[in-house]
């Protein structure tokens, strides 16, 4: 079955937007849904419907994936307030919403649902996003609806929050108190996740599936600051935070204003190896592509514009 009119959900984000890029490449007609036009701004140059709209409002929703061949997730959040058993926030984006995009699917004869979930997706999991994600996917289990789902280890790229966080704090700070610096993370380049997705959107055996994402190499975190210092040629003093220390580090983010560096429940999900279970799915159609072939191009800056910048330039905004 060839899908052509691709609704997409949480389409402005990091994966998103290279996924939108992959999916216009094969010539689909994409739309995204966004809370703000402006957070899209960076998309509005490629022949795609950037539409505002309101995703938990069931009448909106149901409008936005009206007519579309596949509805594609990937709004998802880091933290949320403690208050339920997953925190308010996490319950509302990761378990609310993919419960209200199955329904509207079902409603508007949509017959392809693609999830992107996370490694460690478990109900039972050690953290608040763990377990939100794991229940987010048992709503898509239970979709009368072609689903699939993916589940990307951390993910890196030109724009990533995780390698550009490294090379950041030690270009600015001598010293880096570094929480779980034994944690394992099987990095994924975010070409590859786009691909991936793209590969299996048309294949039916992926009906029904999970598929885990995960690069080439495990590294702990530690590994992978000491590399990013390799790259910028600038390394902080790391000091390996034992648990309580690190415990009280993540507090004192969560107090201060805005988007911890990390949190608690951060801690709490890296008590889990970000690890695949096994082998890519060979459907997937990816060789992943290493960090040291992509990073030092935009960790350096030696990619002084990302893809998007060079598109709004091209657009002369
Ligand atoms: N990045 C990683 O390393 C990584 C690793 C594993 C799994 N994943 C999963 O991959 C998916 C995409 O991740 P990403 O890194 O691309 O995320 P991202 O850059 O944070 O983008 C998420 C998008 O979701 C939308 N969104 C966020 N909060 C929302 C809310 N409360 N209501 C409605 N929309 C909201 C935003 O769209 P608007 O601002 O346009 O509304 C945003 O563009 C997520 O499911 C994530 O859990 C990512």
């Amino acid at each position: 079955m060839r899908h052509k009119a691709i609704a997409i959900i949480g389409g402005s984000g990091f994966i998103g937007s290279h996924l939108v890029n992959a999916l216009v490449d094969m010539g689909k007609d994409v739309r995204i849904a966004t809370r703000r036009r402006y957070n899209a701004r960076h998309l509005t140059i490629l022949p795609i419907d950037v539409i505002e709209t309101d995703v938990f409002d069931p009448v909106q929703l149901a409008r936005f994936v009206e007519g579309a061949d596949c509805v594609i997730n990937l709004v998802a959040i880091l933290n949320s307030k403690r208050g339920t058993p997953y925190g308010r926030e996490f319950a509302r984006t990761h378990v609310e919403l993919p419960t209200r995009i199955v329904a509207a699917c079902e409603g508007k004869g949509v017959h392809r649902l693609i999830h992107i979930s996370a490694l460690g997706a478990n109900p039972n999991g050690p953290s608040m996003y763990s377990r939100s994600k794991g229940d987010g996917e048992k709503a898509v289990h239970a979709a009368n609806v072609a689903w699939t789902i993916f589940r990307p280890s951390v993910v890196f790229g030109p724009e990533d929050q995780f390698l550009n966080k490294f090379a950041f704090l030690q270009r600015t700070f001598p010293v880096l108190p570094l929480a779980m610096p034994d944690a394992k993370f099987q990095p994924v380049y975010v070409d590859d996740v786009a691909k991936a997705i793209v590969n299996v959107l048309d294949l039916d055996a992926a009906s029904g599936q999970t598929y885990e994402l995960g690069g080439p190499t495990v590294y702990t975190l530690e590994d992978l600051v000491t590399y990013c210092g390799d790259v910028i040629g600038k390394h902080a003093r790391i000091i390996r935070l034992p648990e309580a220390l690190a415990r009280l580090q993540a507090l004192t983010f969560e107090m201060a204003p805005g988007e911890p560096v990390i949190s608690r429940d951060n801690l709490d999900s890296m008590k889990v190896d970000n690890v695949l279970s096994g082998p890519l799915a060979p459907e997937l159609g990816i060789e992943p592509v290493a960090i040291e072939t992509i990073a030092p191009v935009y960790l350096t800056g030696a990619s002084t514009r990302s893809r998007f910048d060079t598109f709004r330039a091209t657009a002369g905004r």
